[in-house]
Protein backbone atom coordinates (compact mmCIF):
# COMPACT_ATOMS: atom_id res chain seq x y z
CA UNK A 1 0.00 0.00 0.00
CA UNK A 2 1.32 3.73 -0.90
CA UNK A 3 0.31 6.26 1.42
CA UNK A 4 -0.77 9.37 -0.08
CA UNK A 5 -1.80 11.93 2.20
CA UNK A 6 -4.30 14.97 1.28
CA UNK A 7 -2.00 17.28 1.32
CA UNK A 8 2.08 17.97 1.98
CA UNK A 9 4.40 20.75 2.53
CA UNK A 10 6.85 18.61 2.65
CA UNK A 11 8.66 18.81 -0.80
CA UNK A 12 7.90 22.24 -1.60
CA UNK A 13 9.42 23.30 1.93
CA UNK A 14 12.77 20.57 1.69
CA UNK A 15 13.51 22.51 -1.87
CA UNK A 16 13.43 25.98 -0.40
CA UNK A 17 14.45 25.29 3.25
CA UNK A 18 17.90 26.85 3.64
CA UNK A 19 16.89 29.80 1.60
CA UNK A 20 13.92 30.15 3.79
CA UNK A 21 16.46 29.81 6.81
CA UNK A 22 18.70 32.50 5.47
CA UNK A 23 15.94 35.04 4.79
CA UNK A 24 14.70 34.13 8.16
CA UNK A 25 18.00 34.81 9.43
CA UNK A 26 18.34 38.08 7.55
CA UNK A 27 15.35 39.62 8.61
CA UNK A 28 16.65 38.30 12.85
CA UNK A 29 19.56 40.30 11.63
CA UNK A 30 18.55 43.55 10.36
CA UNK A 31 15.71 43.89 13.32
CA UNK A 32 12.92 45.29 11.21
CA UNK A 33 10.08 43.11 11.69
CA UNK A 34 7.12 45.48 10.16
CA UNK A 35 6.98 47.24 7.42
CA UNK A 36 10.77 46.71 6.32
CA UNK A 37 12.68 46.12 3.03
CA UNK A 38 11.23 42.40 2.95
CA UNK A 39 7.44 43.30 2.22
CA UNK A 40 8.34 46.27 0.15
CA UNK A 41 10.25 44.03 -2.47
CA UNK A 42 7.63 41.05 -2.31
CA UNK A 43 5.16 43.61 -2.90
CA UNK A 44 6.59 44.08 -5.84
CA UNK A 45 7.96 40.97 -6.87
CA UNK A 46 4.13 39.57 -6.20
CA UNK A 47 2.82 42.45 -8.34
CA UNK A 48 4.87 41.45 -11.08
CA UNK A 49 3.92 37.69 -10.85
CA UNK A 50 0.56 38.58 -11.17
CA UNK A 51 1.02 41.09 -14.12
CA UNK A 52 -0.34 43.81 -11.81
CA UNK A 53 0.71 47.22 -11.47
CA UNK A 54 0.54 47.25 -7.14
CA UNK A 55 0.78 44.99 -4.56
CA UNK A 56 0.08 45.22 -1.00
CA UNK A 57 0.95 42.80 1.39
CA UNK A 58 -1.78 42.65 4.68
CA UNK A 59 -2.38 39.96 7.60
CA UNK A 60 -4.78 37.29 5.66
CA UNK A 61 -6.72 36.82 2.55
CA UNK A 62 -10.11 37.69 4.69
CA UNK A 63 -8.12 41.14 5.45
CA UNK A 64 -7.39 41.57 2.20
CA UNK A 65 -11.18 40.50 0.53
CA UNK A 66 -12.48 42.86 3.40
CA UNK A 67 -9.79 45.88 2.48
CA UNK A 68 -10.92 45.45 -1.25
CA UNK A 69 -14.55 46.44 -0.52
CA UNK A 70 -13.67 48.84 1.66
CA UNK A 71 -10.91 50.91 -0.88
CA UNK A 72 -13.62 50.73 -3.31
CA UNK A 73 -16.12 52.50 -0.86
CA UNK A 74 -18.42 49.73 -0.30
CA UNK A 75 -20.52 49.20 3.05
CA UNK A 76 -23.86 49.83 4.16
CA UNK A 77 -26.58 49.75 1.35
CA UNK A 78 -24.49 48.61 -1.02
CA UNK A 79 -25.46 44.91 -2.45
CA UNK A 80 -22.16 42.58 -3.71
CA UNK A 81 -22.87 39.69 -6.15
CA UNK A 82 -20.84 37.06 -4.83
CA UNK A 83 -20.89 32.95 -5.61
CA UNK A 84 -23.12 30.59 -3.13
CA UNK A 85 -20.56 28.54 -3.60
CA UNK A 86 -17.28 29.46 -2.09
CA UNK A 87 -15.44 29.08 1.04
CA UNK A 88 -17.23 31.30 3.93
CA UNK A 89 -14.44 33.97 3.89
CA UNK A 90 -15.47 35.30 0.70
CA UNK A 91 -18.92 36.27 2.83
CA UNK A 92 -17.43 37.09 5.16
CA UNK A 93 -15.50 40.25 3.92
CA UNK A 94 -19.07 41.45 2.90
CA UNK A 95 -20.56 41.24 5.75
CA UNK A 96 -17.39 42.78 7.36
CA UNK A 97 -18.18 46.26 5.42
CA UNK A 98 -21.69 46.07 6.60
CA UNK A 99 -23.07 45.48 3.13
CA UNK A 100 -25.89 43.37 1.59
CA UNK A 101 -24.54 39.42 0.10
CA UNK A 102 -26.34 38.77 -2.87
CA UNK A 103 -25.46 35.28 -3.30
CA UNK A 104 -25.54 33.65 -7.09
CA UNK A 105 -25.72 29.90 -7.73
CA UNK A 106 -22.70 28.16 -9.01
CA UNK A 107 -23.03 26.46 -12.59
CA UNK A 108 -21.47 22.80 -13.78
CA UNK A 109 -18.10 24.31 -13.99
CA UNK A 110 -18.56 25.04 -9.97
CA UNK A 111 -17.63 28.54 -10.34
CA UNK A 112 -20.08 31.66 -10.12
CA UNK A 113 -22.84 31.17 -12.68
CA UNK A 114 -23.24 33.72 -15.06
CA UNK A 115 -25.75 33.23 -17.10
CA UNK A 116 -27.60 34.19 -12.95
CA UNK A 117 -24.99 36.86 -12.54
CA UNK A 118 -27.22 39.57 -14.41
CA UNK A 119 -30.25 38.62 -12.66
CA UNK A 120 -29.15 39.33 -9.26
CA UNK A 121 -28.17 42.48 -10.41
CA UNK A 122 -30.11 45.50 -8.41
CA UNK A 123 -29.77 49.95 -8.38
CA UNK A 124 -28.31 48.80 -5.43
CA UNK A 125 -25.65 46.40 -6.98
CA UNK A 126 -21.59 47.73 -6.22
CA UNK A 127 -19.42 44.90 -7.48
CA UNK A 128 -18.74 41.47 -8.41
CA UNK A 129 -16.83 39.15 -6.25
CA UNK A 130 -16.05 35.99 -8.29
CA UNK A 131 -14.01 33.60 -6.97
CA UNK A 132 -11.21 31.56 -9.20
CA UNK A 133 -12.54 28.49 -7.02
CA UNK A 134 -9.89 25.02 -6.64
CA UNK A 135 -7.76 27.31 -8.80
CA UNK A 136 -9.99 27.18 -12.04
CA UNK A 137 -10.64 30.38 -13.66
CA UNK A 138 -13.84 32.75 -13.98
CA UNK A 139 -14.57 33.42 -17.45
CA UNK A 140 -13.31 37.02 -16.84
CA UNK A 141 -14.37 38.15 -20.15
CA UNK A 142 -17.87 38.08 -19.77
CA UNK A 143 -17.84 39.38 -16.06
CA UNK A 144 -15.98 42.76 -17.02
CA UNK A 145 -18.30 43.28 -20.40
CA UNK A 146 -21.40 42.58 -17.34
CA UNK A 147 -19.62 44.97 -14.81
CA UNK A 148 -18.79 48.00 -17.52
CA UNK A 149 -22.20 47.49 -18.86
CA UNK A 150 -23.83 48.15 -15.33
CA UNK A 151 -21.02 50.33 -13.84
CA UNK A 152 -19.95 47.45 -11.28
CA UNK A 153 -16.70 46.79 -10.01
CA UNK A 154 -15.04 43.52 -10.02
CA UNK A 155 -12.99 42.17 -6.72
CA UNK A 156 -11.31 38.93 -7.72
CA UNK A 157 -10.77 36.24 -4.80
CA UNK A 158 -7.58 35.02 -5.74
CA UNK A 159 -6.85 33.16 -2.77
CA UNK A 160 -6.75 29.27 -4.70
CA UNK A 161 -5.76 30.97 -8.23
CA UNK A 162 -2.29 32.19 -7.52
CA UNK A 163 -0.05 32.11 -11.15
CA UNK A 164 -3.78 30.85 -12.60
CA UNK A 165 -4.91 33.06 -15.89
CA UNK A 166 -7.43 34.03 -18.35
CA UNK A 167 -6.87 34.41 -21.47
CA UNK A 168 -3.60 37.15 -21.47
CA UNK A 169 -4.09 38.22 -18.26
CA UNK A 170 -3.51 36.66 -14.71
CA UNK A 171 -6.04 36.04 -11.92
CA UNK A 172 -5.36 39.14 -9.61
CA UNK A 173 -4.73 41.53 -12.52
CA UNK A 174 -8.41 41.68 -13.87
CA UNK A 175 -10.64 43.10 -11.08
CA UNK A 176 -10.87 46.61 -9.95
CA UNK A 177 -9.30 45.59 -6.71
CA UNK A 178 -8.14 41.89 -6.19
CA UNK A 179 -7.61 39.70 -3.07
CA UNK A 180 -5.22 36.36 -2.82
CA UNK A 181 -4.05 34.61 0.30
CA UNK A 182 -0.87 32.98 1.31
CA UNK A 183 -2.71 30.76 3.83
CA UNK A 184 0.35 27.66 4.36
CA UNK A 185 -1.30 25.15 1.90
CA UNK A 186 -2.06 27.51 -0.82
CA UNK A 187 -0.41 27.55 -4.20
CA UNK A 188 1.67 30.30 -2.60
CA UNK A 189 1.87 29.65 1.36
CA UNK A 190 3.48 31.50 3.92
CA UNK A 191 4.72 30.20 6.93
CA UNK A 192 1.75 30.81 8.92
CA UNK A 193 -1.34 33.62 7.95
CA UNK A 194 -0.71 36.36 5.04
CA UNK A 195 -2.48 37.75 1.95
CA UNK A 196 -2.47 40.55 -0.69
CA UNK A 197 -4.21 42.93 -2.41
CA UNK A 198 -3.14 43.40 -6.20
CA UNK A 199 -4.54 46.50 -8.12
CA UNK A 200 -3.63 48.43 -11.28
CA UNK A 201 -5.31 51.73 -9.61
CA UNK A 202 -2.51 54.07 -8.49
CA UNK A 203 -4.96 55.50 -5.95
CA UNK A 204 -6.02 52.68 -4.62
CA UNK A 205 -3.04 51.28 -3.78
CA UNK A 206 -2.08 54.41 -2.11
CA UNK A 207 -4.54 54.04 -0.23
CA UNK A 208 -4.30 50.43 1.07
CA UNK A 209 -0.84 51.30 2.20
CA UNK A 210 -2.81 53.55 4.87
CA UNK A 211 -5.81 51.46 5.54
CA UNK A 212 -3.89 48.34 6.60
CA UNK A 213 -1.50 50.78 9.11
CA UNK A 214 -3.46 52.45 11.21
CA UNK A 215 -4.91 54.76 8.34
CA UNK A 216 -1.20 56.37 9.09
CA UNK A 217 0.27 58.18 6.06
CA UNK A 218 3.51 59.79 8.55
CA UNK A 219 4.19 58.72 11.89
CA UNK A 220 1.48 59.05 14.49
CA UNK A 221 -0.21 61.37 11.75
CA UNK A 222 -3.70 59.38 10.79
CA UNK A 223 -6.18 61.36 8.32
CA UNK A 224 -8.32 57.99 8.53
CA UNK A 225 -9.11 55.29 10.40
CA UNK A 226 -7.54 52.17 9.35
CA UNK A 227 -6.84 48.70 10.48
CA UNK A 228 -3.69 46.84 11.65
CA UNK A 229 -3.57 44.53 8.82
CA UNK A 230 0.12 43.88 7.77
CA UNK A 231 2.15 41.47 6.21
CA UNK A 232 4.82 40.17 8.77
CA UNK A 233 8.32 41.24 7.66
CA UNK A 234 9.16 37.51 7.81
CA UNK A 235 6.08 36.24 6.00
CA UNK A 236 7.24 38.28 3.29
CA UNK A 237 10.71 36.86 3.50
CA UNK A 238 9.19 33.50 3.32
CA UNK A 239 7.26 34.13 0.55
CA UNK A 240 10.11 35.85 -1.60
CA UNK A 241 12.00 32.56 -1.50
CA UNK A 242 8.89 30.71 -2.32
CA UNK A 243 7.23 32.99 -5.25
CA UNK A 244 10.68 32.04 -7.50
CA UNK A 245 9.46 28.17 -7.10
CA UNK A 246 5.66 29.06 -7.62
CA UNK A 247 5.63 28.19 -11.63
CA UNK A 248 7.01 25.29 -11.55
CA UNK A 249 5.15 24.15 -8.29
CA UNK A 250 1.90 24.99 -10.62
CA UNK A 251 3.44 22.88 -13.25
CA UNK A 252 3.42 19.65 -10.85
CA UNK A 253 -0.32 20.38 -10.08
CA UNK A 254 -0.70 20.56 -13.62
CA UNK A 255 0.94 16.77 -14.37
CA UNK A 256 -0.46 15.54 -11.81
CA UNK A 257 -4.14 16.89 -12.80
CA UNK A 258 -3.12 16.10 -16.20
CA UNK A 259 -2.55 12.14 -15.50
CA UNK A 260 -6.15 12.46 -13.41
CA UNK A 261 -7.81 13.36 -16.12
CA UNK A 262 -6.30 10.92 -18.36
CA UNK A 263 -7.15 8.42 -16.32
CA UNK A 264 -10.28 8.76 -14.38
CA UNK A 265 -12.44 9.45 -17.44
CA UNK A 266 -15.60 7.62 -17.41
CA UNK A 267 -14.57 5.89 -14.65
CA UNK A 268 -17.95 5.48 -11.98
CA UNK A 269 -20.15 8.04 -11.94
CA UNK A 270 -17.29 10.34 -11.22
CA UNK A 271 -17.87 14.12 -13.07
CA UNK A 272 -14.28 15.29 -13.04
CA UNK A 273 -13.80 19.08 -13.10
CA UNK A 274 -13.68 21.29 -15.78
CA UNK A 275 -10.71 21.59 -18.10
CA UNK A 276 -9.92 24.93 -18.56
CA UNK A 277 -6.33 26.66 -19.67
CA UNK A 278 -4.81 28.47 -16.91
CA UNK A 279 -5.84 26.33 -13.92
CA UNK A 280 -3.66 26.20 -11.43
CA UNK A 281 -4.71 23.23 -9.78
CA UNK A 282 -5.20 24.66 -5.60
CA UNK A 283 -7.47 21.44 -5.73
CA UNK A 284 -8.35 18.49 -7.84
CA UNK A 285 -12.49 18.16 -7.32
CA UNK A 286 -14.09 15.38 -8.50
CA UNK A 287 -17.89 14.38 -7.91
CA UNK A 288 -19.65 11.74 -6.86
CA UNK A 289 -23.06 10.56 -5.65
CA UNK A 290 -20.99 7.93 -3.52
CA UNK A 291 -18.79 10.06 -1.94
CA UNK A 292 -18.70 8.97 1.33
CA UNK A 293 -18.31 5.62 0.23
CA UNK A 294 -15.25 6.68 -1.89
CA UNK A 295 -13.66 8.77 0.76
CA UNK A 296 -13.65 5.56 3.20
CA UNK A 297 -12.87 3.55 1.23
CA UNK A 298 -9.61 5.73 -0.16
CA UNK A 299 -9.18 6.27 3.37
CA UNK A 300 -8.53 2.61 3.81
CA UNK A 301 -6.38 2.31 1.24
CA UNK A 302 -3.62 5.67 2.85
CA UNK A 303 -5.25 7.71 0.50
CA UNK A 304 -5.94 11.34 2.28
CA UNK A 305 -8.79 13.31 0.54
CA UNK A 306 -11.00 16.83 2.00
CA UNK A 307 -14.74 17.92 0.92
CA UNK A 308 -14.38 21.40 -0.15
CA UNK A 309 -17.17 22.57 1.16
CA UNK A 310 -19.93 20.65 3.18
CA UNK A 311 -22.15 23.34 3.88
CA UNK A 312 -22.29 26.34 2.23
CA UNK A 313 -22.34 29.48 3.49
CA UNK A 314 -25.98 30.05 2.76
CA UNK A 315 -26.89 26.92 5.74
CA UNK A 316 -24.59 27.82 7.61
CA UNK A 317 -24.78 28.85 11.53
CA UNK A 318 -22.92 32.37 10.91
CA UNK A 319 -25.79 33.19 8.49
CA UNK A 320 -29.30 32.35 9.78
CA UNK A 321 -30.28 35.82 10.19
CA UNK A 322 -30.14 35.64 6.35
CA UNK A 323 -33.21 33.10 6.02
CA UNK A 324 -32.04 31.44 3.35
CA UNK A 325 -33.08 27.56 3.18
CA UNK A 326 -32.48 24.62 1.83
CA UNK A 327 -33.39 24.49 -1.69
CA UNK A 328 -32.21 27.83 -2.20
CA UNK A 329 -28.84 27.31 -4.40
CA UNK A 330 -29.66 23.96 -5.16
CA UNK A 331 -26.62 23.65 -7.89
CA UNK A 332 -23.96 24.51 -4.66
CA UNK A 333 -26.15 22.05 -2.37
CA UNK A 334 -25.51 19.65 -4.62
CA UNK A 335 -21.98 20.41 -4.99
CA UNK A 336 -21.78 20.43 -0.89
CA UNK A 337 -23.14 16.42 -1.25
CA UNK A 338 -21.13 15.53 -3.84
CA UNK A 339 -17.20 17.02 -4.11
CA UNK A 340 -14.24 15.26 -3.14
CA UNK A 341 -10.80 16.64 -3.36
CA UNK A 342 -8.29 13.99 -4.26
CA UNK A 343 -4.80 14.64 -3.13
CA UNK A 344 -2.83 17.97 -4.94
CA UNK A 345 0.17 18.99 -3.75
CA UNK A 346 3.81 19.45 -6.37
CA UNK A 347 5.74 16.66 -5.15
CA UNK A 348 3.07 13.60 -5.20
CA UNK A 349 5.44 11.11 -7.00
CA UNK A 350 4.01 8.93 -10.23
CA UNK A 351 3.67 5.86 -7.84
CA UNK A 352 1.61 8.03 -5.30
CA UNK A 353 -0.88 9.28 -8.34
CA UNK A 354 -1.04 6.07 -9.86
CA UNK A 355 -2.20 4.44 -6.59
CA UNK A 356 -5.20 7.11 -6.24
CA UNK A 357 -6.18 6.50 -9.88
CA UNK A 358 -6.13 2.78 -9.56
CA UNK A 359 -7.70 2.89 -5.81
CA UNK A 360 -10.90 5.04 -7.16
CA UNK A 361 -11.17 2.23 -10.29
CA UNK A 362 -11.48 -0.53 -8.22
CA UNK A 363 -13.78 1.55 -6.07
CA UNK A 364 -15.72 1.57 -8.78
CA UNK A 365 -15.37 -1.88 -10.35
CA UNK A 366 -16.51 -3.57 -6.88
C1 LIG B 1 -11.57 31.27 -1.69
C2 LIG B 1 -10.97 31.81 -0.43
N1 LIG B 1 -11.18 33.10 -0.11
C3 LIG B 1 -10.64 33.63 1.00
C4 LIG B 1 -9.85 32.90 1.86
C5 LIG B 1 -9.34 33.53 3.11
O1 LIG B 1 -7.97 33.49 3.25
P1 LIG B 1 -7.29 33.50 4.71
O2 LIG B 1 -7.49 32.17 5.32
O3 LIG B 1 -5.86 33.82 4.42
O4 LIG B 1 -7.96 34.59 5.48
C6 LIG B 1 -9.60 31.56 1.53
C7 LIG B 1 -8.71 30.69 2.33
O5 LIG B 1 -8.76 30.40 3.44
C8 LIG B 1 -10.17 31.00 0.38
O6 LIG B 1 -9.98 29.73 0.05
Amino acid sequence: MTSVPFCSLKYAHDQVKSEVEKAIDGVYKRGQFILGTEVEAFEEEYAAYSGARYGVGVASGLDALTLSLRLLGIGAGDEVVVPAHTYIATWLAISQVGATIVPVDAGQDMLLDLKKVEGAITTHTKAILPVHLYGAVCNMTLLTEMATRHELKIIEDNAQGQGAYWKDSMTGSIGNCNATSFYPTKNLGALGDGGAITTNDKQLYEKALVLRNYGSTDRFINPIQGFNSRLDELQAAILRVKLKKLTKWNEKRKEVAQTYFNEMKGVGDIILPPQTEGSVFHLFVIRTKQREALRSFLFQKGIGTMVHYPVPPHLQGAYTALNFKKGDFPISENLAETVLSLPMWPGLTEEQVAWVVEQVKSFFAR
